[in-house]
């Protein structure tokens, strides 16, 4: 039985696919989804020590960023009748999804082969990590025109 679907979004087209996966998925089971983007902590705390940015702006800024992602997601979810909660935190990504999945005792964790770092056949480091200490199954996605015959 899959109850708690935790959908981890950086905004990017993988993402965005993925997210429509998770959610015909959720509607078919009856889940809930848990949509989350991680504001990436260590990428504010180079931006601000390299190049003088304001940590809190910066914080603002990519958190605005996030509401507007996780909020695709909601929409997405609403639109198919599925119960949606949305989440943007601060921290390490991987950690991040890893130990919300883990709270919310999440059956399934879904998200892109790639993300906004490229369209590169390669899978992100972020999923690669989650991949490595997920407390559940984990539906990595491949980017739509990456399939090749
Ligand atoms: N900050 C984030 N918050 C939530 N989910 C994320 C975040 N970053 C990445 N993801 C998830 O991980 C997937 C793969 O992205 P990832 O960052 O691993 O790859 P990439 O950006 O292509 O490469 P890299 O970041 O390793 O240079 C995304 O499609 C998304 O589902
Ligand atoms: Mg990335």
């Amino acid at each position: 039985m899959i109850e708690r679907i935790v959908v981890a979004t950086d905004g990017s087209k993988c993402a965005r696919e993925a997210a429509e996966y998770a959610v015909s998925i959720a509607s078919k089971y009856g889940a809930k989804i848990i949509a989350i983007y991680v504001v990436d902590e260590l990428f504010v705390d180079k931006l601000v020590r390299d190049l003088g940015y304001d940590k809190e702006e910066l914080k603002n800024s990519f958190g605005r960023a996030g509401l507007k992602y996780v909020g695709h997601v909601a929409e997405s979810a609403k639109r198919n009748g599925v119960d949606v909660e949305e989440l943007v935190t601060l921290g390490v990504p991987e950690k991040m999804i890893v130990s919300e999945a883990r709270e919310q005792k999440a059956d399934l964790i879904v998200m892109g082969m790639v993300g906004e770092g490229g369209e590169k056949p390669l899978l992100g480091s972020v999923t690669e990590r989650v991949l490595n200490s997920a407390p559940c199954p984990v539906l990595v996605v491949k980017p739509s025109n990456s399939v090749e015959e």
